[in-house]
């Protein structure tokens, strides 16, 4: 019997993944939240779970660690997806990808007036992106956390992070300037393990995928979904 590690981080994701995962017949042993455990068992004898950062999720499933995992289109991002399988956005997570300043700083005229920009971010990437493709130069400043910080003690002109309710920006005088992306999580899959444990994945793969279709999700990667249900010549 092929032993199926998922890979999941704490927190928003972890307990919105949890119906998900209910609709494939498995749930975790522990409350990771409570749990100091890093490995936690399954109501399944084939089911374990990893429970990582975040931002490592991708690492794992990528290097065959993990066999699937839940990560955010944040993360994926700034990992690059290369070698892994993305068949699922799973509608969880939802969130948006801005640019924000303090109320006071004039974003749009400092644009007009070509000013270079510094911008604070944990995001490098999709923050180069976002600026290269706007044609703007900016100096990225890498942060790990608190990015909303940076503007008010002049660390940086600019921010680009996550924004869920808007409160953290609120509470600190902060104003969205620019969208860049809406975000969501996504489940991954390691290619490998597709074929090789097609028994046990296929079927929680498809299961996961029905559940967040049927509630908001998409499965958009039709070359993944037919890559997954190809025959397995391994
Ligand atoms: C995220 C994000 C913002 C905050 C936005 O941080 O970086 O700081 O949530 O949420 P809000 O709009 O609902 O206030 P998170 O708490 O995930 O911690 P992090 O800094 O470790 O990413």
């Amino acid at each position: 019997m092929a032993m199926l590690t998922i890979a999941l981080s704490k927190g928003r994701n972890f307990n919105e993944t949890l119906p998900l995962l209910a609709a494939a017949g498995i749930a975790p042993a522990e409350d990771p939240e409570t749990s100091r455990k890093l490995i936690i068992g399954s109501n399944r004898a084939d089911v374990r779970f990893i429970i990582v950062r975040a931002s490592d999720v991708p690492t794992y499933v990528q290097r065959g660690a993990a066999d699937m995992g839940v990560a955010g289109k944040d993360v994926l991002l700034e990992h690059g997806g290369e070698g892994l399988y993305q068949p699922v956005d799973l509608g969880i997570g939802r969130c948006r990808m801005v640019v924000a300043a303090k109320a006071s700083f004039d974003y749009e005229g400092a644009l007009k007036r070509g000013a270079r920009l510094s911008v604070a971010t944990k995001y490098v990437t999709t923050a180069r992106e976002h600026f290269a493709a706007k044609g703007m130069h900016v100096d990225l400043i890498k942060l790990y956390g608190s990015m909303e910080l940076a503007p008010l003690v002049g660390l940086a002109d600019a921010i680009v992070d996550l924004v869920s309710s808007g409160n953290t920006l609120k509470a600190n005088d902060l104003v969205a300037v620019e969208e860049i992306m809406a975000i969501s999580a996504r489940l991954i899959v390691n290619p490998a393990s597709l074929k090789l444990k097609r028994d046990t994945v296929q079927p929680v793969l498809d299961a996961i995928a029905r559940s967040a279709t049927g509630s908001g999700g998409t499965a958009g990667n039709a070359s993944a979904a037919s890559a997954a249900r190809e025959p397995s010549s391994a």
